[in-house]
């Protein structure tokens, strides 16, 4: 009996201990402990315990000790291996830059599901508090994204940031990257004609369309049919003239060379819309932003033709901001004023000849955009159209610009409100300017999606509109705007395309210093595979002179960019979506289905298509449009194996 007391006390001591242990509180792990160097960040130190400038970090009018300042865009990465609690911190932007206008938006991943995500927070705001749970995760990341307006200012402050851990430390870890590899076939030396199988243009308008044909050169060009007004050069392929009546005209192109011939038909429609298909193109304002000059920008003409890239149909180099004189500008050794003494627009130091930059373009059979906006100022401060809409659009018009785009950005001052008619007038405005110049622009409307643009983009005369803020070369950016269209697939069609922004590939960097694109190469065909599925316009983001081998595959598969360009123009849709899986897809004109697999986790997923969601009956064959080559024939389902964060594009045909 007093043996059973004694072990029943006993077994009552190693339950309190037990229960002791198990409440015994967890360790705290200071995030600036750890080696936050393997951050990448937008600009600026990796501050531990200071902000990214290296002053104490303050927010709020609050010192903090602790904690790591960055720089949208951010991203960190913390091998958790499943021991770690919580995670605590006070966020938001550092206070030294009060007087600006940083905004930023901060997120939690967990093994890359999102685990928390602020409001956004700009300087002179508040801060927000983040304390997530960690129970079970392997790896986290920490990102903080810039907004609408960009990247500039946006010092960022994880304050009082820190881990509650049993077991393993976190450890700051380097990004994950997979590494490049090529998935499409180089296209073979027989001719081959790229490019959009319909073009749109208005009668009487300056035309000139180079036709995009891979195939060792020389290659020889003819076209049957060409409307009248209209005269081909048969050596380089480029056709130009004004198309001198209204109508739609049944083209035939063929390309010979010395190893054979091919023909597609090319449908030219002469009415009253241009763009039928999305542009493609480069702008200068992912790589060069404010670093822009004419001499970069015949570079990257030059190097649109020499690396084959207009050999895909890619025609359009587009000048974004910063082209011209500060508004404030006075300056004799950039030009002076802005405007001479009619008003117009000048040309300066960094671009002297303008009308020799277009014609040089145009030499090449390719076309060239500009930017400006309805405010006083551009984004980053330059002259722009308020109250000379008409004349610098005429202005833009006689240099022989194709492209406009508009940016709202200063107009914020002028506009009364966001009401739907406040967000209208300006573009309305210069969409009449537009068209009193009698030369096919394209009109792209800037202004980040405000009033759901989407809805009425096309009736103030819009070829195109931004959806979105400003995209940045990380996953978090692409992966948030990207999947964050759908719906939008409604909205857009031939003439007036949805833009989820520019590309982020190659060598990218908004200035003078370029870095390779954050994004890994998984993320990169995800990239450019939602963007095709999109119908967005796609203009290349980076420095042209610098495109590595891996970058030029990602832009020269020709059934990537015609799923982009297919006729119908119907943007896929999201037709699944399931912990991290999506599909995607579209109808084409041949009766085809695009689809994309996704999959935004941070492991490889088996994603299965169940033919039931395509709705489609009888006997059809799966292509991965990357390989360029046939999977089989579809059965009930389709299975793929999809790295994280990666997708496999397919084409189901009959
Ligand atoms: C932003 C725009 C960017 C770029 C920039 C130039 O408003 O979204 O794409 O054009 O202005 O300052």
């Amino acid at each position: 009996m007093k043996a059973h007391i004694y072990k029943f006390f006993i077994a009552i001591l190693i339950m309190i201990a037990a229960d002791s242990l198990y409440a015994a509180p967890p360790d705290t792990v200071w995030l600036s402990k750890l080696d936050v160097s393997l951050a990448t960040t937008g600009w600026g130190q990796k501050g531990v315990n200071t902000s990214c400038m290296g002053n104490p970090i303050r927010l709020n009018g609050k010192e903090y000790r602790s904690g790591f300042g960055t720089h949208a865009p951010s991203l960190l990465y913390i091998k958790l291996s499943g021991d770690a609690m919580r995670f605590h911190a006070i966020v938001g932007v550092d206070d030294e830059e009060k007087k600006t206008a940083g905004s930023v938006i901060f997120s939690v991943f967990g093994d890359g599901e999102l685990l928390c995500q602020t409001s956004t927070l700009v300087s002179n705001g508040v801060s927000e508090e983040i304390n997530v749970n960690l129970v079970g995760i392997d790896t986290l990341l920490l990102a903080v994204d810039g907004t609408s307006d960009g990247i500039s200012f946006d010092h960022a402050d994880w304050a009082d940031a820190y881990f509650l851990v049993r077991g393993t430390k976190p450890v700051a870890i380097s990004r994950p990257l997979e590494p490049a590899y090529i998935l499409t076939p180089k296209a073979p030396e027989t001719p081959r004609i790229n490019g959009p199988k319909v073009y749109g243009t208005r009668p009487g308008h300056d035309f000139i369309y180079r036709i995009p044909a891979t195939g060792e050169r020389p290659i020889k060009f003819s076209v049957k049919g060409l409307p009248k007004g209209l005269s081909l050069d048969k050596s380089t392929g480029i056709i130009t003239g004004k198309v001198e009546n209204a109508g739609r005209y049944e083209t035939t192109i063929t390309a010979r060379n010395s190893k054979g011939e091919n023909s597609k038909k090319f449908t030219i429609i002469a009415g009253n819309q241009i763009a039928l298909t999305p542009p493609l193109g480069w702008n200068s304002w992912n790589c060069f932003a404010c670093a822009i000059d004419q001499e970069k920008v015949k570079a990257a003409t030059d190097a649109m033709i020499n690396s084959g890239l207009a050999d895909y149909g890619w025609s359009y180099i587009n000048i974004d901001d910063c082209w011209m004189i500060q508004s404030d500008s006075d300056d004799p050794t950039l030009g002076g004023t802005p405007r001479d003494e009619n008003g117009n627009m000048k040309t300066n130091k960094k671009f002297p000849d303008i009308k020799d930059l277009t014609d040089y373009v145009h030499s090449k059979g390719l076309k060239i955009g500009i930017y400006s906006g309805p405010g006083p100022r551009t984004c980053a401060g330059y002259t722009a159209c308020y109250q000379h809409e008409e004349a610098d659009a005429r202005q833009f018009a006689d240099w022989g610009f194709d492209y406009l785009k508009y940016d709202w950005c200063d107009y914020e001052r002028i506009a009364k409100d966001h009401s739907l008619p406040e967000l209208k007038k300006p573009y309305i405005v210069m969409n009449e300017a537009l068209e009193k110049t009698g030369r096919d622009i394209v009109y792209s409307l800037c202004q980040y999606g405000m009033g759901d643009v989407w809805r009425w983009g096309a009736e103030v005369g819009g070829n195109c509109w931004r959806t979105t803020g400003d995209i940045t070369d990380n996953w978090a950016s692409v992966e948030s705007i990207g999947f964050g269209q759908a719906g939008l697939e409604y909205f857009s069609g031939p003439g007036h395309w949805n833009d989820p922004d520019m590309l982020v590939v190659g060598k990218v960097g908004w200035g003078p210093a370029l870095h390779p694109t954050n994004l890994s190469p998984n993320e990169q065909y995800t990239h450019i595979s939602l963007w095709a599925l999109l119908a967005s316009p796609l203009l290349i983001g980076c420095d042209m002179t610098q495109l590595d081998d891996f970058t030029l595959n990602l832009l020269t598969n020709n059934e990537v960019l015609d799923i982009n360009q297919d006729p119908l123009g119907m943007q896929a849709g999201r037709i699944f979506k399931e912990e991290g899986i999506e599909i995607w897809a579209r109808n084409l004109e041949d009766g085809s289905k695009a689809v994309g697999l996704f999959n935004r986790g941070m492991r490889q997923a088996t994603v299965v298509l169940q033919r039931s969601i395509l709705n489609i009956v009888g006997d059809y064959t799966i292509r991965d449009v990357w390989k360029q080559e046939d999977i089989g024939p579809l059965g009930e389902s389709y299975s793929a194996m999809v790295p994280s964060h990666g997708v496999k594009l397919l084409r189901i045909y009959k």
